[in-house]
């Protein structure tokens, strides 16, 4: 099903509405190849959304800086000084974020209206980003499909060439509260990420190149806690970058779990990191659906991905894609129900 959603510039935005054999839906818009809900059962086969989003072009608009549930590249997270180096060659990126750059600068493909193509169980969607776009070389075509399973999955398949050597780091950055609303926060959420370690940052989230043992520090989610539990040791919050065990084949990274409304959900993907953000820079001036005010963690983003700052740091797994080669990653939203309270 398609819906209109509004316009930019006169460029009619359209959302998408992928549904499977249990109802389950997910909507999706051209702008950004943005997720706009993801509507689940819940233990009491009632629906739910469990995605942050908004119900007009104008709240996304107005949201740019929180990339409520976008496709995130050219590189998501940062670039240290917005600038790398490669085959001798320096590049220079928009500051966005303090001296850094960040998921892709200035207009990143969150703000591009992608060419969408319907499939038999999702939705292709399909950009260019030419030579110098945003400081970055080659011209760049990207494909992500999404795709809506009968097992209540939602995979997301990224696709990219290019013609030149460049870093590509593609993401999405959907925002989750599997309480659907009912809990203002996602602090009683439990969840468990299946990482040893971390990539420690500097003050402005910038690796300092170190990787640490989550052991003994409020990162360890090896077993399920809330994340409530050792948030207020952490200024701000969550905003890390975790080193999956996980070794570019499909695996399981994270589960999070909402005991009000029963839905788990299931992370897996083929990256090596995965960044949790819970939610720290939402202030509460921007409302999206159901007329909820989006407040410091309303809702948590779990997002796959390589780890910040790669093109600088030759010791970290390479994100660069070169012509001939073509760039492949997946990632798996599963969701299930407890039945018993
Ligand atoms: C990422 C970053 C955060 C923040 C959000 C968007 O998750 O790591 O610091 O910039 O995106 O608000």
């Amino acid at each position: 099903m398609i819906e209109s959603f509004g316009e930019i510039g006169g460029i009619k935005i359209k959302r998408y509405v992928l549904a499977n054999k249990n109802k389950m839906q997910v909507k999706i818009l051209n702008y950004g190849g943005l997720i706009n809900s993801i509507i689940v059962p819940d233990r009491y086969g009632n629906f739910r959304n469990v995605a942050l989003g908004f119900e007009t072009i104008e709240g996304y608009v107005a949201g740019r800086s929180s990339y409520i549930g976008s496709l995130v590249g050219r590189y998501s997270n940062r670039i240290a000084n917005a600038s790398f180096v490669l085959n001798g060659e320096t590049y220079t990126l928009p500051a966005n974020n303090g001296k850094n750059c960040l998921h892709g600068g200035a207009k990143g493909f969150d703000q591009y209206i992608w060419k969408t193509e319907e499939t038999i169980d999702g939705l292709r969607l399909l950009i260019t980003s030419p030579d110098g776009d945003q400081g970055f070389p080659g011209n760049l075509q990207v494909e992500v499909n999404y795709v809506l399973n009968d097992d209540n999955s939602l995979r997301i398949m990224y696709r990219a060439i290019t013609d030149k050597s460049t870093p590509v780091n593609l993401t999405n950055h959907a925002y989750f509260n599997l309480s659907g609303g009912a809990d203002d926060t996602i602090l009683d959420h439990q969840m468990q990420l299946n990482a040893d370690s971390f990539i420690e940052p500097d003050k402005d989230l910038i690796p300092t190149g170190n990787i640490m043992p989550v052991s003994g520090t409020a990162l360890d989610f090896r077993t399920s806690k809330k994340i409530g539990q050792d948030i207020n040791t952490i200024p701000g919050g969550f905003d890390h970058s975790w080193v999956l065990n996980n070794s570019g084949e499909l695996k399981h990274a994270a589960s999070l779990y909402n005991e009000k409304s029963g839905i788990l959900m299931h992370v897996e993907t083929t990256e090596p990191g995965i960044q949790f953000y819970s939610g720290n820079f939402l202030d509460g001036s921007l409302t999206g659906h159901n007329g909820k005010k989006y407040s410091k963690h309303s809702g948590l983003c779990l997002e796959t991905q390589h780890f910040p700052d790669s093109p600088n740091r030759p010791e970290f797994p390479s994100t660069i894609l070169n012509p001939k080669q073509i760039f492949r990653s997946e990632t798996i939203y599963k969701f299930e129900m407890q039945s018993t309270p």
